[in-house]
C-alpha cells in the first residue's frame, strides 16, 4: 500500500510539472485531489492495512496529497508571473554609443610614433617632482631669475637638504636629468610626454597642459642633428611640405638656445592672414648645456646632446587646424565637443 501512494504522488507529480495552463493544473487537482481523487479515494483501502500500519499509511497518505496539493499552487503561481518572451526581429536594434580616444591622447600617440620610428624611446618623468629636477640641474640655482618665466606651483611640504623643495613640474625638462641618470652611458634618445602646470588660466592657457621633451645625446650631436630631427618631425605630424627655422633664443638648460618656428601649412612660407610672416612659432629647442650633462653624471667633453621641449596642445591645434575660441573646452567632458572628432 505504501509504494501504491509514492507511485501515485509522482505520477502526480510529473503531471503537474509538465503542466503548461492553469487549467490543466485545475483538472490535475481534481484527479487526485477531488472528492474521487486518486489519492483522496485511498483512505478506503485503510481496511486493507494491518491494523498495525494503520497510523504509518494515513501519515503517508496526507503527506503524499500536501506534497501534491503545494507543488499545484507553486506551479500555478509561476504560470501566472510568466512572462512570455518573444523577439521581434524586425525592431530596430539599440545601438550603444561608441566613444573614441580623446583629441589629447590620441595626438600624444602619434608623438610617441613619430619619434619612435627614429629610435626615441616613450618616457614619462614624474609630474609632482623635485625643484632640483625641475630647476637646479637644469642650470638654474635657486633664487636665478631665469625661474620667473616657469609660473610654478610649489607643494607645500618640508624642503629636501639636498632636492629642495617640491613642485608641480612646469615643464617636461625635468626628464632630461632624470633620463641621463637613468640610462648612465649615451647615447640617449628620449621622449618625455607628460603633463605640465604654470600659474595661468585664460582662454589660450590652462593650468594644466601637456608638453613633449626630445632629448638626444651622444658623441658628435650638433645643431645639424637637432636641424634634422625638426624637420623629420614636422613632415611626418604636419605634412611633406612642411619646413622648420630656427631663431635665436635664450634658456638657462640650452647653448645655444632657440625658438622653432614651422613654415606655414596655409601658404607654404609666403605670408598669409594665419601666420602673418610664413611661419607659425613651434617651441623652444637648443644644445644640451654642459652644466646639465654634467648635473646627469655625463662628461660634456666626451658628449653632446640636443633638446627640445614643445606643447602637446599647441602641435594638436596647429595640425588639426583646430580654433577653439577656449582652450578649455580640450578637458571639458563636454560631448558636444569631444563627440565632433
Ligand atoms: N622647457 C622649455 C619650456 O618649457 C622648452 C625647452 C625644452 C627649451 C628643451 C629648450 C630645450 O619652454
Amino acid at each position: 500500500m505504501q509504494e501504491e501512494i509514492i507511485s501515485i504522488k509522482n505520477e502526480a507529480i510529473a503531471q503537474i510539472t509538465a503542466a503548461s495552463e492553469i487549467s490543466e493544473l485545475e483538472n490535475i487537482r481534481i484527479a487526485y485531489l477531488g472528492r474521487n481523487g486518486k489519492l483522496t479515494t485511498l483512505i478506503k483501502r485503510i481496511k486493507e492495512v494491518p491494523q498495525n500500519q494503520r497510523v504509518q499509511f494515513g501519515s503517508t497518505l496526507n503527506d503524499a496529497k500536501k506534497t501534491v496539493e503545494s507543488l499545484i499552487s507553486s506551479q500555478k503561481n509561476s504560470l501566472q508571473n510568466s512572462v512570455r518572451e518573444w523577439f521581434d526581429p524586425t525592431i530596430p536594434g539599440i545601438k550603444p554609443k561608441i566613444g573614441h580616444i580623446h583629441l589629447i591622447t590620441a595626438t600624444i600617440d602619434k608623438i610617441s610614433e613619430v619619434f619612435g620610428r627614429i629610435g626615441f624611446e616613450r618616457m614619462r618623468y614624474p609630474e609632482v617632482e623635485w625643484d632640483f629636477f625641475a630647476f637646479e640641474a637644469l642650470n638654474m640655482p635657486v633664487a636665478h631669475p631665469a625661474r620667473d618665466e616657469w609660473e610654478t606651483f610649489f607643494v607645500d611640504v618640508p624642503e629636501n637638504a639636498k632636492y629642495g623643495k617640491i613642485v608641480l613640474t612646469p615643464h617636461t625638462s625635468n626628464g632630461q636629468v632624470r633620463e641621463m641618470l637613468r640610462v648612465k652611458d649615451p647615447p640617449i634618445r628620449m621622449v618625455n610626454i607628460a603633463k605640465c602646470y604654470r600659474r595661468q588660466s585664460d582662454i589660450s592657457h590652462s593650468q594644466m597642459f601637456h608638453q613633449f621633451e626630445g632629448l638626444v645625446v651622444d658623441k658628435n650631436i650638433s645643431v645639424v642633428n637637432l636641424k634634422g630631427t625638426l624637420d623629420y618631425f614636422a613632415q611626418s605630424f604636419f605634412g611633406k611640405d612642411r619646413k622648420t627655422r630656427l631663431r635665436p633664443y635664450h634658456f638657462q638648460f640650452t647653448e645655444p638656445s632657440f625658438e622653432i618656428d614651422i613654415s606655414c601649412g596655409v601658404c607654404k612660407g609666403k605670408g598669409c592672414k594665419v601666420c602673418k610672416a610664413g611661419w607659425l612659432e613651434l617651441g623652444g629647442a637648443g644644445m644640451v648645456h654642459p652644466n646639465v650633462l654634467k648635473a646627469g653624471g655625463i662628461d660634456p667633453k666626451k658628449y653632446s646632446g640636443f633638446a627640445f621641449g614643445w606643447g602637446v596642445e599647441r602641435v594638436l591645434m596647429m595640425r588639426s587646424g583646430l580654433n577653439v575660441p577656449d582652450l578649455r573646452v580640450l578637458y571639458s567632458p563636454d560631448l558636444r565637443f569631444l563627440t565632433q572628432f
